[in-house]
């Protein structure tokens, strides 16, 4: 795919040859759904991210859903949420019946740090018992500082890593749960890999695994050991009855297909290129945007993480562009440039304000009011950049 002269979109998937042989090739077999795929997908995704355990399952929203029930979220608990993410990160807390607690951030990164995450604390109306560390355009936040004071107080700690497939931090890979209890993956078209749609959650316990595992499939065991009904279950010699299964608890429909796992597992096999263009792609914009600086400016990197960025944001002092938003984004999109705006702060949302009020989070405000992100992904050429960075100077020239 080449974008001269075609729309370049903010982001999206790369589809290649094999990509589409991999998919086709389960078409033609016995499994399109709870075949070998998923356990092959799994076991790759366990290995490439450094965790004992990965669940695949049907969207990054199921995957945090499952997440907040693994970690214990019910109904009378809090969750620490940085008010600058995805609707999904907030609404998986409202699914188990907790409350979200919407944490600011800090107002160049967009991140949750440790003071952020204190003022929610003490703000909090309600026992906290988890923290969603949300990963922003690929960025982790010092997530020693999160643990540390998670553990001190006895709660879960949850990485929304959606945006951050291929980010190290502290030299492991996110994903690895080197100081959380679980890691939460998209896989939708725009992540780092795609699986059409699709999600994966990552632990190194061993009971979390299980019982994601279970519910994602409709609270169904099938394993002789974990039988409750020991007449309905076994033969009058002890043998298992073989139609038998049990259901222990409420479970979902969040099984991923093995058509998904297919282009899944083809896709993270690339993951390495994918990253590392996603780098160069990256580098060039800082180095190329330096001339509009500071009218803008790249999101500033956090020490001690090596992103492979989901998005490429960056911060626009508007006032001095005299130029607002909606018309500069009017005007990338006349040029064939796609952007899009990471986040709208959640707990603006009716729906949250409807439920907790006005919060003032002005860390987040001035992020928002800031923030644009520019086209990033693997399938881009420096071309698409220099025409980016091009078109901004143009754009943000004539209005000066
Ligand atoms: C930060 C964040 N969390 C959660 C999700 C939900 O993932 P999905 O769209 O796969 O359900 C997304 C997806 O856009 C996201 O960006």
């Amino acid at each position: 795919v080449t974008y001269e002269g075609a729309f370049l979109p903010y982001g999206r998937q790369q589809i290649e040859a094999d990509d589409i042989a991999a998919v086709a090739a389960v078409l033609r077999g016995e499994w399109l759904t709870t075949g070998p795929k998923v356990a092959e997908f799994e076991r790759e995704f366990a290995a490439a991210t450094g965790a004992r355990h990965a669940v695949a399952v049907n969207s990054g929203t199921a995957a945090l859903h499952l997440a907040a029930r693994a970690v214990g979220l019910s109904p009378g608990c809090w969750a620490v949420v940085p008010t600058i993410t995805f609707l999904a990160t907030a609404n998986a807390v409202r699914f188990v019946g907790a409350d979200v607690v919407f944490a600011d951030v800090d107002p160049e990164t967009g991140l949750l740090g440790p003071a952020q995450f204190e003022a929610a604390l003490a703000r909090a109306p309600g026992p906290v018992t988890a923290v969603f560390s949300v990963h922003l355009g690929g960025q982790c936040v010092g997530m020693d500082a999160i643990a540390a004071i998670a553990r001190s107080r006895g709660i879960a700690v949850i990485e929304d890593a959606c945006h951050a497939l291929g980010t190290t931090e502290c030299g492991a890979p996110v994903g690895s749960c080197r100081v959380s209890d679980v890691a939460c993956f998209s896989l939708h078209p725009v992540k780092t890999i795609a699986a059409g749609e699709g999600g994966i959650v990552t632990t190194n316990d061993e009971a979390l695994a299980a019982t994601m595992r279970r519910q994602r499939n409709h609270g169904m065991v099938r394993e002789p050991a974990d039988f409750h009904n020991r007449d309905l279950a076994f033969a009058a010699d002890g043998t298992p009855n073989p139609w038998y299964y049990e259901m222990v608890e409420a479970g979902f429909n969040y099984r991923l297909s093995d058509i998904n796992c297919a282009l899944a597992l083809s896709q993270l096999g690339k993951l390495e290129r994918f990253a590392s263009r996603r780098q160069a792609l990256a580098r060039l914009y800082d180095e190329l945007l330096a001339e509009l600086a500071p009218l803008v400016r790249p999101v500033p990197r956090v020490p001690g993480c090596r992103p492979v960025l989901h998005l490429y944001q960056v911060l626009i002092d508007f006032d001095a562009i005299r130029l607002d938003r909606a018309d500069l984004i009017r005007a990338l999109s006349d040029r064939g440039i796609g952007t899009q705006v990471h986040y709208i702060p959640v707990h603006r949302q009716p729906y949250y304000k409807a439920l907790y009020g006005d919060l003032y989070l002005p860390g987040a405000d001035a992020f928002y009011r800031r923030t644009l992100s520019l086209p990033l992904f693997s399938g881009m050429t420096e071309a698409d950049v220099v025409r980016v960075v091009t078109a901004l100077k143009t754009i943000i020239g004539a209005a000066t």
